[in-house]
């Protein structure tokens, strides 16, 4: 980053678009979300690992000869994108699951028959910890690809000490945020949940606590119940990891709830979500995480999304890659589901997917925006219109990106 002793700096020039959430807030909420700056014919200034400066090319002030520069050549630019919500480290697939889905298996029966989540235990159990890094440096590499310069991760494939600990270091490693997904479901060493919660906080926690930054629950029937979510959340939360939840994803099971009682940074998922739920969640700090490209995986009922937004919750969107209900990296293609599926503007999308994803993972002060003191995180598209983000459905607009102020190599 250096270069005898001065930072490095780099312009981003010609840029079409320069597009990015309003003000500084976090998170956004109503319809402060669909509020953005638009700059046309634009620059950023980058010095380090910083924005410096953004605006006009016609403002541009001259600059000295070591700036490097960066031509968009007329391509837009978007924050770096966040995905607050990933599986990202885990071994095998579950492509043989896949094709029985097709023909008419649900994916609760296959759980059910120790199928589903149990079976990608089992293979990343069985990799190791050389190959759980690799794989989670692969899956980076697919999500950066798309345009996600931030992820967070979650173990949770693991669900013995060794295996869970390798999950969040390979996904520290990697560079992403990690998340203990340490009651995913009931490995089958233990007779109920309560017995493997008992290992899991003695055994397994306190050596978390230095490595993962969030605790995450599945909380649903045939996981986790709502006592024994709280007790896992309460645990965790005392020794300084941001609880969150996976839930009302099938059934209502109280989550919204208890995500407001321990003061939950996000609940995500919510394709069960009723009226109730939806109002409570607007009163709430808790952020909605929206996971569209899960609900059209397994061919569920999308979250109530519009409603959640008209009712004032904060709402973030992210893909919930993983192999078994999204074997899906893009933010683009989960926009495009946000604009048709759950009714949002572009706009409210992109803000979800920068702004309030950092919001969830805790940086939204650094990343998420592209404006003066925020981290170099830029994308550029190969659209006439930043919209084609939401608008051009699976198709290959990410041209390029810039993370912390080095430009990337997309592979
Ligand atoms: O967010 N719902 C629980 N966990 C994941 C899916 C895990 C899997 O099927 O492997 C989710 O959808
Ligand atoms: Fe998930």
């Amino acid at each position: 980053m250096t270069d005898g002793g001065r930072t490095r700096r780099l312009l981003i020039r010609d840029i079409a678009q320069l597009v990015t959430p309003a003000g500084r807030d976090a998170p956004l909420r109503g319809r402060a979300l669909g509020d953005l700056d638009i700059v046309e014919a634009a620059f950023v200034l980058c010095d380090g690992d910083r924005i410096v400066d953004v605006g006009r090319m016609r403002e541009l002030k001259p600059l000295s000869d070591d700036v490097a520069e960066l031509d968009a050549r007329g391509q837009c630019a978007i924050p770096g994108l966040v995905d607050c919500h990933t599986h990202a480290c885990f071994g095998g697939d579950r492509v043989e699951e896949f094709a029985l889905r097709a023909a008419g298996a649900s994916y609760e029966e296959l759980h059910a028959r120790g199928g589903g989540i149990m079976s990608t235990v089992r293979a990343t159990r069985a990799a190791g910890e050389d190959e759980l890094a690799r794989i989670v440096r692969r899956h980076r590499g697919w999500m950066l690809a798309a345009g996600t310069t931030t992820f967070e991760a979650k173990s949770g494939y693991g669900l013995d000490r060794d295996t869970e600990l390798a999950s969040l270091r390979s996904i520290r490693a990697a560079g992403g945020i990690p998340t203990w997904l340490g009651a995913h479901a009931v490995p089958p060493e233990f007779s109920d949940g309560d017995a493997y919660l008992d290992f899991a906080l003695q055994e397994v926690l306190p050596v978390v606590a230095e490595l993962a930054e969030a605790a995450d629950v599945f909380l649903e029937q045939g996981a986790f119940d709502v006592d024994q979510a709280r007790r896992y959340l309460l645990a965790a939360r005392e020794v300084g990891l941001t609880p969150r939840i996976h839930g009302d994803q099938f059934t209502e099971q109280g989550a919204v709830d208890l995500a407001v009682e321990v003061g939950a940074r996000s609940i995500d998922h919510l394709e069960a979500t009723g009226p109730g739920g939806i109002r409570r969640l607007a009163g709430s700090d808790a952020v909605g995480v929206l996971l569209p490209a899960s609900a059209l995986f397994l061919d569920r009922p999308m979250p109530p999304a519009r409603a959640l937004v008209d009712a004032g919750a904060a709402v973030a969107l992210a893909t919930d890659f993983n192999p078994g209900s999204s074997f899906c990296e893009s933010l683009p293609v989960v926009c495009s589901l946000a604009a048709t599926q759950l009714k949002l503007s572009p706009a409210e999308a992109l803000a979800a997917c920068t702004v309030n994803a950092a919001h969830v993972l805790a940086r939204a002060d650094r990343i998420g925006r592209l404006a003066p003191g925020y981290r170099a995180d830029v994308v550029l598209l190969n659209a006439p219109d930043w919209r084609y983000l939401a608008y051009h459905l699976s198709g290959r607009i990410v041209a390029g990106a810039v993370i912390a102020g080095e430009p990337a190599e997309l592979g």
